[in-house]
């Protein structure tokens, strides 16, 4: 790979081991993946945060790196809400753990907001055809379907191996040829709300990791997008779907419709809310997989309105969202739902101690029983409001 006479000075050490480091992992990647030069990125987006996923051996080496992120650089969610975390049920030896993953990464100029949804903060505004270095599956696909940004799938080292160097390997989804659909998904009937997240799971399966082209009955919103993207991420490896007529590349591109079709019908969908529907009571339910926006914090604000929830109810957004939301957050927790910040069901331990739970995520639906061990049904947001246990104060 190219590499101009600082990035060499860079590898040769003359900035000191750790940007040394950076650049061996990138260009590593650049020489595996055949790039022929690096390109600067915009911002990093930065896993590998929960105790619960790096453990000590993550921390020893993001702890011995040292220096400052050249771009603007945020972390994926950690394993607890880093202000609540006992409410939660999080152990203290864990917090202090967590604790100190978060300081380490401070220390290199990292922004700690912990979410999955980057692009509502402040600074993380990403553009059509901006390069960026995200490694959360759901941001990756975000970035990339939705914004029509560009981004590989990042690893925790090379995402901060890109924010430290302020630039990534030119390969994969960077280049056009890669962003070109192969197979184009056919669904047959319209779908709303969780619907998306229930299609991505079941098409997920079916298109692996290849960049797939769907054909609507109707236009999702941005949010539905987001669901979709995440369940297709989680189920299959899927990082950039277009959508015909609504995704920007799609409308920009114009794609020739490609040969292999995949068909997907309404009964397939309802397959995924009919898993465990009968035979689980759900001890927990959690939304928010990926973070809600404002939006879906303004829709959940006004279905819990006059209502107390009797069981455990977790709506997990990113701090920033719920700071400058306050109202909307005092009147989700009027409920006894608390909202948890910095956080998720599937990467805090917190969750481990329940055997069943209730999610509106497609991705949530296909992790939760695989990284937490916990039983799980799929239903709309209405749905798992009811399962919540309502009593109607009004
Ligand atoms: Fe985000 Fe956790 Fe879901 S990281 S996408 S809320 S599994």
């Amino acid at each position: 790979m190219y590499l101009t006479s600082e990035e060499e000075k860079t590898l040769d050490g003359e900035y000191g081991r750790s940007l040394q480091k950076a650049m061996e992992i990138l260009v590593a990647l650049g020489d595996i993946y055949g790039a022929e030069r690096l390109i600067p990125v915009k911002s990093a987006q930065i896993a590998g945060v929960s105790y619960k996923t790096i453990g000590d051996a993550g921390l020893e080496w993001i702890s011995d790196l040292e220096g400052k992120v050249k771009i603007p650089s945020v972390l994926n969610p950690a394993g607890m809400d880093i202000v609540r975390w006992e409410e939660m049920g999080v152990e203290p030896d864990f917090a202090k753990k967590q604790q100190e993953i978060i300081e380490a990464y401070a220390k290199l100029g990292i922004r700690t907001k912990c979410t999955c949804t980057p692009y509502y903060l402040e600074g993380f505004d990403v553009k059509l055809d901006d390069h960026v270095a995200w490694s959360e599956s759901s941001a990756v696909s975000y970035a990339n379907s939705v914004i029509g940004a560009r981004t590989n799938r990042e690893g925790g080292p090379s995402a901060l191996s890109a924010a430290l160097v302020g630039k990534t390997a030119n390969y994969g989804y960077h280049l056009d040829e890669m962003r070109e659909p192969v197979v184009a998904v056919e669904v047959d009937c319209k779908l709303s709300g969780s619907d998306f997240g229930a299609l991505g799971y079941v098409a997920g399966k079916e298109i692996g990791s290849r960049v797939p082209i769907f054909y609507m009955k109707n236009k999702p919103s941005k949010n539905e997008m987001k669901s979709l993207g995440a369940a297709l991420a989680a189920s299959g490896a899927v990082a950039l779907y277009h959508i015909e007529g609504v995704t920007p590349e799609a409308v920009r591109n114009k794609f020739t419709r490609p040969d292999e079709g995949i068909p997907v019908e309404r009964t397939q969908i309802d397959e995924v809310y009919e898993t465990n529907k009968d035979i689980l009571s759900s001890e927990i339910i959690t939304v928010g997989c990926p973070h809600c926006s404002v939006e879906e914090l303004e829709e959940i604000a006004g279905l819990v309105e006059g209502k107390k929830l009797q069981k455990e109810i977790w709506v997990c957004t990113a701090r920033e969202v719920a700071e400058k939301n306050p109202d909307l957050v005092q009147r989700i927790e009027k409920s006894g739902a608390k909202v948890v910040c910095d956080t998720c069901m599937v990467v805090s331990p917190a969750t481990n101690r329940y055997a069943s739970m209730t999610v509106n995520s497609g991705k949530a639906f296909a992790y939760v029983p695989s990284m937490c061990k916990v039983a799980a049904k799929y239903a709309s947001i209405e749905d798992c409001i009811k399962e919540a246990g309502v009593i109607d104060e009004n």
